[in-house]
C-alpha cells in the first residue's frame, strides 16, 4: 500500500488492489472512471510492469484513457475489444440487490455501455457506499443539450407523477458553464433522497425523449469489494 494515504484512499486502495487480482492473462478489462477505479488502474499498470501480465482495456472516460496509457496499459475502444472478460469500476452508492447509483464522475453513460457488455461487473467501494436504499447521492441522468430545460420539467413531472419523495433537480456545473460529458451532454442530478423501486424510475425516466441514460444500474453488478482502511476487504 502506498505510504501516507487517508483511511479512505487506504480503503478504496485495499478494494481496487483485491479487484485486480481477479485479472488474468489475456483478459479484456472494462477500467471504469473515479477516484476508486484510479486505483485499480495503477493496480493493473503496476502488474503489467513487474509481472508482465497481458491484458487489453476498454477504459470508460478520457481521464482513465489518459491514466491507463501513461502506465502502459495497452488501450483499444470497445468495438475493436467487441466483448469483455471483466470490469471494474466503483459506484456512488450500492444496495442489498447490488443495484447501484454511479455517475458522480459523470461517466455513467460510457460505464454503463461498458459493463453492460462484460460477461462480469465488480464494483470497488469503502464502506460508505454502502446502503439500505438508493437514493440519498443525487441520481446523475445524462440528457441531450437540445431542449435540455425541456427534458428537465418533463423529468420533474414525472417525479411528481410518481410520488417520488424528492424531486428536486440541478444542472451539473463546471464553474459558471454547464458540465458536458465526454458524448457531449449535460447531467442533471436528481436529489430524491430515497428511491422505492429503482427499477420502475430507470424504465421510466429511459422513456423521455431528451434522456440519454440515468445512473440507475439495475442487475449489471456481479460482486462488490468493500475495503477497509486497515487494508481489509469485504465481498457482497
Ligand atoms: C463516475 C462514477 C464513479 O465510479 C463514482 O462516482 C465513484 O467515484 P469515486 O470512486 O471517486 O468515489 O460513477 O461516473
Amino acid at each position: 500500500m502506498p505510504a501516507d494515504l487517508s483511511p479512505i484512499d487506504k480503503a478504496k486502495f485495499a478494494a481496487a488492489k483485491c479487484a485486480s487480482l481477479l485479472v488474468e492473462d489475456g483478459m479484456k478489462v472494462g477500467l471504469g472512471t473515479g477516484s476508486t477505479a484510479a486505483w485499480m488502474v495503477r493496480c493493473l499498470g503496476e502488474r503489467v510492469r513487474e509481472e508482465g501480465l497481458r491484458i487489453t482495456g476498454v477504459p470508460t472516460s478520457t481521464r482513465t484513457a489518459d491514466l491507463a496509457r501513461q502506465l502502459g496499459i495497452e488501450i483499444v475502444s470497445l468495438d475493436e475489444a467487441k466483448w469483455l472478460d471483466l470490469t471494474i469500476d466503483g459506484a456512488d452508492e450500492f444496495d442489498p440487490e447490488l443495484n447501484l447509483i454511479k455517475g458522480g464522475g459523470g461517466a455513467h453513460l460510457l460505464e454503463k455501455i461498458v459493463a453492460t457488455a462484460s460477461d462480469r461487473m465488480v464494483v470497488i467501494a469503502d464502506a460508505a457506499k454502502e446502503v439500505a436504499q438508493l437514493g440519498a447521492f443525487p441520481l446523475p441522468v445524462e440528457v441531450v443539450p437540445f431542449g435540455w430545460q425541456t427534458t428537465r420539467t418533463i423529468i420533474e413531472e414525472t417525479l411528481i407523477s410518481m410520488d417520488v419523495l424528492g424531486r428536486t433537480t440541478s444542472l451539473r456545473q463546471n464553474g459558471s458553464q454547464p458540465f458536458v460529458t465526454d458524448e457531449g451532454n449535460y447531467i442533471l442530478d436528481l436529489h430524491l433522497n430515497r428511491i422505492g423501486n429503482p427499477r420502475q424510475l430507470a424504465v421510466t425516466l429511459n422513456q423521455i425523449a431528451g434522456v440519454v441514460e440515468t445512473g440507475l444500474f439495475i442487475d449489471i453488478c456481479d460482486m462488490v469489494v468493500i475495503g477497509g482502511a486497515e487494508g481489509q476487504v469485504e465481498l457482497r
